[in-house]
């Protein structure tokens, strides 16, 4: 039966342990020369803008002997009507996944119920996991481990925000988030994490709060794609959400910096932070092509 992965949820704590080694492997040359997916073509049907999401993929798909085959929505039939559920089912003809980048989750789940091969989200409005996995894997790395860490978020409860706390709670990690009232993240996804482990998944109001203890410090733009709307009156209440040196001098010394990129430099982190010597943010974009390699032969072999 086919796999999909639309959020975390998707996977077990130990598959996800089991990709995370599989990644480091790959990360490392291992198997440099073997192409597992060889003879396959890999969509990706974005709906939104990317960098790092599709260029990892289409360069991972590569390394993996596939073909990738990017579809800008607007380009394609469905963006003159055809509905998403006859888009799947005919693309599921050609192609052997598909990786979507979308606004709704409702669309992701509905592409995914017709479509007969593995769906993997590229990003919707609620959910990054594809992220969350190379954030898993930066952490490990830096820290040599992942169970009984304690991360801090600060900033906006957003689809980044989402699959974090996920992915900590599968792991073992302790998370705070520090967001503006109004812009938490959805507590049902708080709510299910919580009921999975022994994990604390905090939530508050403030930034300091959160950082103090933190073994990882990690934020994500104030407005996200596709939100645009009111954005400036939405950044006033940011404010103090900044990620700066002050904020970061208040978590633990050895502390590493996230962000999933594209960073708004001076408003949600400072250049002083993403370029400092605590920030891993490069090293994190880079793990996203090991994870999603791993992820595409844990679905396709
Ligand atoms: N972090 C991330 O998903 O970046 P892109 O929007 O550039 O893909
Ligand atoms: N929260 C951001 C993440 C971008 C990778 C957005 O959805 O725009």
């Amino acid at each position: 039966m086919k796999r999909d992965f639309l959020t975390l949820q998707d996977l077990s704590s130990r598959e996800v342990q089991r990709l995370l080694k599989r990644a480091r492997d790959l990360k490392s040359g291992a198997d440099a020369n073997k192409c597992p997916l060889i003879g396959k073509s890999i969509g990706l049907l974005f709906e939104k803008a990317s960098t790092r999401t599709r260029i990892s993929f289409e360069v991972g798909i590569y390394q993996l002997g596939a073909q990738a085959i990017y579809m800008n929505q607007k380009e394609i039939q469905i963006g003159r009507g055809e509905t998403v559920h006859d888009t799947a089912r005919v693309l599921s003809r050609y192609l052997d996944a598909v990786v979507i980048r979308t606004f709704s989750h409702d669309t992701l789940r509905d592409f995914a119920l017709s479509s007969s091969v593995p769906v993997i989200n590229g990003l919707s409005d609620a959910h990054h996991p594809c992220q969350a996995l190379a954030d898993l894997m930066t952490i490990a790395e830096k820290k040599g481990r992942l169970k009984g860490l304690r991360i801090a978020y600060i900033g906006d409860g957003n689809n980044v925000a989402n699959s974090l706390i996920e992915a900590s709670v599968l792991t073992g990690m302790d998370i705070v988030l520090a967001c503006p009232r109004g812009f938490e993240p959805e507590a049902e996804i708080v709510e299910k994490a919580l009921s999975w482990g022994k994990n604390a998944v905090t939530v508050t109001e403030d930034p300091e709060i959160a950082v103090f203890d933190a073994d990882v410090v990690y934020t994500d733009v104030w407005v996200s794609m596709g939100q645009e709307k009111d954005a400036a009156k939405k950044k006033r209440k940011f404010k103090k959400y900044q990620l700066n040196s002050d904020l970061v001098s208040r978590a633990k010394k050895d502390v590493i910096v996230l962000h999933c990129l594209p960073a708004h430099r001076g408003e949600e982190i400072t250049d002083e932070v993403i370029d400092g010597p605590r920030s891993a943010v490069f090293d994190q974009a880079e793990n996203r092509l090991h994870t999603q390699k791993a992820l595409l032969e844990f679905l396709l072999t």
